[in-house]
């Protein structure tokens, strides 16, 4: 009976001390995430972005200002010809499924597939050396960019936030 009431009080203050633990682990935790998300990403809504020949953005993270309008500069910094390396920023709608997106932009003229609804807004498909400027404003969210020539958006893909 005795040994039984001992492991009890051991249970219980095992117990305690794992709660405390934890309470004071979290708390730090939480000063931990203030201090990281301090610095705050960069917003901008002037936005420069390239792409190259080993078929990547220059960033795969854009944060913007929502309801304020985005001046948007994409350059093709790559040299292999537009028939082989063109690339194009195209920003899409949340929840835009990828692949058919993809799939449907492979035929279309410019990559760019007509009166499809999940485009926000698009650069011109750009060969070596060019570069094109859109302008758009989206409300608070998150959206996906991809390049749309055929098989790019495996990697060229990135993820815009209006806050
Ligand atoms: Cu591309």
């Amino acid at each position: 009976m005795k040994k039984i009431f001992i492991s009890l009080t051991f249970a219980a203050s095992l117990f305690i001390v794992a709660c405390n633990g934890g309470s004071k682990s979290s708390s730090s935790e939480s000063t931990k995430e203030e201090k990281t998300s301090a610095p705050a990403a960069n917003v901008s809504n002037d936005i420069q972005i390239s792409a190259n020949d080993q078929m990547k953005f220059s960033t795969n993270e854009l944060h913007v200002k929502a309801n304020e309008k985005v001046t948007l500069t994409m350059k093709n910094e790559g040299t292999q010809p537009k028939e082989a390396m063109g690339h194009n920023f195209v920003l899409l709608k949340d929840g835009t499924d990828l692949p058919t997106f993809a799939q449907a932009a492979i035929q279309a003229p410019d990559h760019i597939p007509a009166n499809n609804p999940a485009i926000i807004a698009h650069t011109k498909l750009l060969g070596p050396g060019e570069s094109d400027t859109i302008e758009f404003t989206v409300p608070a969210g998150t959206y996906t960019y991809i390049c749309s020539s055929p098989g790019h958006y495996l990697t060229m893909t990135g993820v815009l936030t209006a806050e």
